[in-house]
């Protein structure tokens, strides 16, 4: 219909995608086999079967175990491309990719293989894409510098770092250090807060952190006073619709709060978060979101708008691309 095309071809910004959550079970099994790894898989099908999850932490474990096959700069790039191609036929025209190197280098990957390969395969994209390193939340504070010196090197490559990975029980504050280094380095900072965990993660990580937008956050409306804060202050939140579903943050699409997020006036977006893992990449997002949450043109104009607005991107880039 209409509406749906509307959608399809606008041009927008994905600002919440883990690249190695767009690793496609064809793909995982493609690189199992060229490296020699061997997966707790028989088949694509049995390990897509697999991807029934309960929570973040059910989802996590076998997206770890998924990246497990990434073992040489061509793995990376492949990935990233893979992603960067599907992205392009759904109008994305800017994208801000996260990865996780502590993934890797924990398997004996060196940083470097990483980051090259992934930031070559944005280099050779239609799609203007710049990369935000994430620091695994589950790990230590230590473990973050080290990776955040590690990067040092390849500083150029990329924009800005964020924080992932299992998020209750390791609120903000437990990374401080390792932000207010970041900092100083002049990367951009994000953070994944109030996707599980409570609204004072979210506050923490806005005042603790000094991140500048907040990854899902979809839980801010449960504290009105931060609401009021996060309306004043237009303080980016990236949604992951069908993310939110499959790992029970909402029962149905029906009830998530997309809607209630852009009615208040929040700086909501639509993203993919693990496309490979949840069921689409970000049109298929805006497509389950609008058609549960009876949304129309003018919420599609405004994701898009919110899209280009919580990039970090300069004013006349994003210009350009609208
Ligand atoms: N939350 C936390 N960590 C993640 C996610 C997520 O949605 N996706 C990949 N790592
Ligand atoms: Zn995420």
């Amino acid at each position: 219909d209409q509406l749906r095309n509307i959608v399809e071809r606008m041009p927008k910004a994905e600002l919440h995608i883990h690249i190695e959550g767009s690793l496609e079970p064809e793909l995982i099994f493609a690189m199992a086999q060229r490296n020699g790894v061997s997966l707790a898989y028989p088949s694509v099908e049995a390990l897509r079967q697999a991807y029934a999850f309960t929570d973040l932490q059910s989802f996590l474990d076998i997206y770890y175990a998924g990246a497990s096959v990434l073992l040489t700069e061509q793995d990376f790039y492949d990935m990233t491309a893979a992603y960067l191609a599907r992205a392009h036929a759904d109008n994305v025209r800017h994208a801000e990719i996260f990865f996780d190197p502590q993934t890797h280098t924990a398997r004996g990957v060196p940083f470097e293989t990483v980051i090259n390969g992934i930031s070559r395969a944005c280099h050779d994209s239609p799609v203007s894409a710049q990369l935000i390193m994430c620091f695994l939340r589950h790990l230590s504070e230590e473990e973050a510098i080290a990776t955040l010196e590690d990067a040092a090197p390849h500083r150029d490559k990329f924009i800005g770092v964020g924080l992932d990975s299992s998020e209750v029980g390791h609120p903000p504050e437990k990374f401080a250090r390792v932000f207010d280094r970041a900092r100083e380095l002049g990367l951009h900072l994000v953070a994944h807060a109030g996707e599980e965990g409570p609204p004072a993660y979210i506050r923490n990580a806005l005042d603790i952190l000094n991140v500048e937008r907040i990854d899902h956050g979809v839980r801010c409306l449960e504290d009105p006073l931060l609401v009021e804060r996060l309306v004043r202050e237009q303080v980016p939140l990236t949604v992951c619709p069908l993310s939110n579903i499959k790992l029970r943050v909402f029962d149905v699409m029906g009830k998530h709060n997309l809607r209630d997020l852009l009615d208040k006036g929040l700086v909501a977006t639509v993203n993919s978060d693990d496309p490979a893992y949840f069921g689409g990449y970000v049109n298929d997002n805006y497509e389950a979101a609008f058609e549960a949450l009876d949304l129309d043109a003018s919420h599609a104009k405004q994701l898009a708008r919110n899209s280009f607005a919580a990039a970090f991107l300069e004013p006349e880039q994003k210009r350009a691309f609208l």
